[in-house]
C-alpha cells in the first residue's frame, strides 16, 4: 500500500509527509512536486535514504506522468496539496493559478478516475482522493457574522480563492457524476516550520531578525483564523482515515486574531528569545498600502470535524507561535537558502509598489 501526495515539497505538504512517515508503520509515500519557487527539497532532507519516500519531480498537469505513476505504484489514496498558494502573487499574475489550481486539478481528477475505474473489489472501495482546500473560498465575513460552516456559499474574492473554489467544484462534480470517492478539506491560515517567507508570519520573523521593516497592509485589523501546521496535518489524516466520501470538512484553530496582534506577538517573542540591542522589534512595524480586494475577516466553524471525526487542534496560538519562532531561529541555513535572487526580486517589486 502506498499513498500519492502532490505538492509534498511545499510548506504543508512537506510537513504532512514528514509527520506521516514519522510513524514507523506508515505506508510509503510517492511525492509528486513540480518544485516551483515554493517547492523545496531541503524540507524533506530528513527523509534522505528513507526507502519509504519516493520523490518525483513533475507537474500535476502532465497526464502521461500521472498515468505512469498510478500504474506503477497503485496508491490506495491521493492527497492533493499542489497549488499556487499566495494571494498577492495571484493578484500580480493569475495565469499560473488557473493553470495549476484548476487545469492541474482537472488533470489529476481524470487520471485518478481512470485509475479508480481500473480497480476492483476492496481496492476500489478503499480508494480516496483527498483535496486540500482553503477557507478563502467562502469569501469575507463582517465583524459579527457567524464563522464559516461547510454550508456557506462559495464567494471567492481573489484570483487565488477563485481558482481554489473552481477546483473544489470540480472535485465535487467528479464525485456526484462519476462516483469518485473524494474528500475535501477547507482550512484556515497555517503557520509553522518550512513556510516560505512570502506569507505574513515567516516574512515578519525573517524581516525582524534582519532589522528590516515589518509591512502591515492597511490598518492591520484584518482577521484570520490561525492553525499550527501539525494540527492541519493531523486533521487531514483523520479525514483520510474516517471521513465520509463526498463530504467537505472545515478545519480551523478556533483562534481568530487581527494581523496587528500577530505581528506584535512575533515581535515580543523575538525580543524575549533573541533581544536586539537597537530596541524592541515593534519599532520596525510599517503600515503599507492595502492588498486590493483584501478580505476583512475569515473564521472557521470546525464543529463538524470534531463531531464526526473527533479532531481538535492540539496547539494554542501561544504554543504554536513559540515553536514556530524557535524553529526559524534554529534553522538559519534554511532561511538563508530560500532567500534566493527570485525571492529578493519578489520582495523588492511587491513592497516597492506599496511604499
Ligand atoms: P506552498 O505554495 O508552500 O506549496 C505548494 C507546493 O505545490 C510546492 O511544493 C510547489 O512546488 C508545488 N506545485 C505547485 N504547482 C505544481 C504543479 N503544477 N505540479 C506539482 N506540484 C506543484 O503551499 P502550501 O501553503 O503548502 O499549501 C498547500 C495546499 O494547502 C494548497 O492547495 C493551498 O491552497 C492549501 N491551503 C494552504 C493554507 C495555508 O495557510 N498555507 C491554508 C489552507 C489551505
Ligand atoms: O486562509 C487560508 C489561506 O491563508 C491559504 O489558502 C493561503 O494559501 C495562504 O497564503 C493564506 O492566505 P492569506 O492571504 O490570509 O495569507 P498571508 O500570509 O499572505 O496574509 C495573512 C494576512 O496578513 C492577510 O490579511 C494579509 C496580511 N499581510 C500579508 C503580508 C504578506 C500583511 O499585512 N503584510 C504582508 O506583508
Amino acid at each position: 500500500m502506498t499513498i500519492l501526495v502532490t505538492g509534498g515539497a511545499g510548506f504543508i505538504g512537506s510537513n504532512f509527509v514528514l509527520d506521516w512517515l514519522a510513524d514507523a508503520a506508515a505506508e510509503p509515500v510517492v511525492n509528486l512536486d513540480a518544485l516551483t519557487y515554493a517547492g523545496n527539497r531541503r524540507n524533506l532532507a530528513a527523509l534522505e535514504g528513507d526507502a519509504r519516500h519516493v520523490f518525483v519531480h513533475g507537474d500535476i498537469g502532465d497526464r502521461a506522468l500521472l498515468d505512469r505513476l498510478l500504474a506503477e505504484h497503485r496508491p490506495r489514496a491521493l492527497v492533493h496539496f499542489a497549488a499556487e498558494s499566495h494571494v498577492d502573487r495571484s493578484i500580480h499574475g493569475p495565469g499560473a493559478f488557473i493553470k495549476t489550481n484548476i487545469e492541474g486539478t482537472f488533470t489529476l481528477l481524470e487520471a485518478a478516475r481512470a485509475h479508480w475505474n481500473g480497480l476492483a473489489g476492496d481496492a476500489k472501495a478503499a480508494f480516496r482522493f483527498l483535496h486540500v482546500s482553503t477557507d478563502e473560498v467562502y469569501g469575507s465575513l463582517g465583524p459579527g457574522e457567524p464563522a464559516f460552516t461547510e454550508a456557506n456559499p462559495c464567494q471567492p474574492n481573489s484570483p487565488y480563492a477563485a481558482s481554489k473554489a473552481a477546483s473544489d467544484h470540480l472535485v465535487r462534480a467528479w464525485h456526484h457524476t462519476y462516483g469518485l470517492p473524494v474528500l475535501t478539506t477547507n482550512c484556515s491560515n497555517n503557520y509553522g516550520p518550512f513556510q516560505f517567507p512570502e506569507k505574513l508570519i515567516p516574512l515578519v520573523i525573517v524581516n525582524a531578525l534582519a532589522g528590516k521593516p515589518l509591512p502591515i497592509y492597511g490598518d492591520g485589523m484584518q482577521v484570520r483564523d490561525w492553525l499550527y501546521v501539525g494540527d492541519h496535518c493531523s486533521a487531514i489524516r483523520a479525514v483520510l482515515a474516517r471521513g465520509r466520501c463526498g463530504e467537505v470538512y472545515n478545519i480551523g484553530g478556533w483562534n481568530e486574531k487581527p494581523n496587528r496582534d500577530i505581528v506584535h506577538a512575533i515581535c515580543a517573542l523575538l525580543d524575549e528569545l533573541r533581544p536586539d540591542a537597537a530596541g524592541p522589534r515593534a519599532r520596525l512595524i510599517t503600515h503599507v498600502k492595502d492588498r486590493p480586494g483584501h478580505d476583512r475577516r475569515y473564521a472557521i466553524d470546525a464543529r463538524k470535524i470534531e463531531r464526526e471525526l473527533g479532531w481538535r487542534p492540539r496547539q494554542t496560538f501561544e504554543t504554536g507561535i513559540r515553536r514556530t519562532v524557535q524553529w526559524y531561529l534554529e534553522n538559519a541555513a534554511w532561511v538563508a537558502a530560500v532567500q534566493s535572487g527570485s525571492y529578493r526580486d519578489w520582495v523588492a517589486t511587491h513592497y516597492a509598489a506599496r511604499g
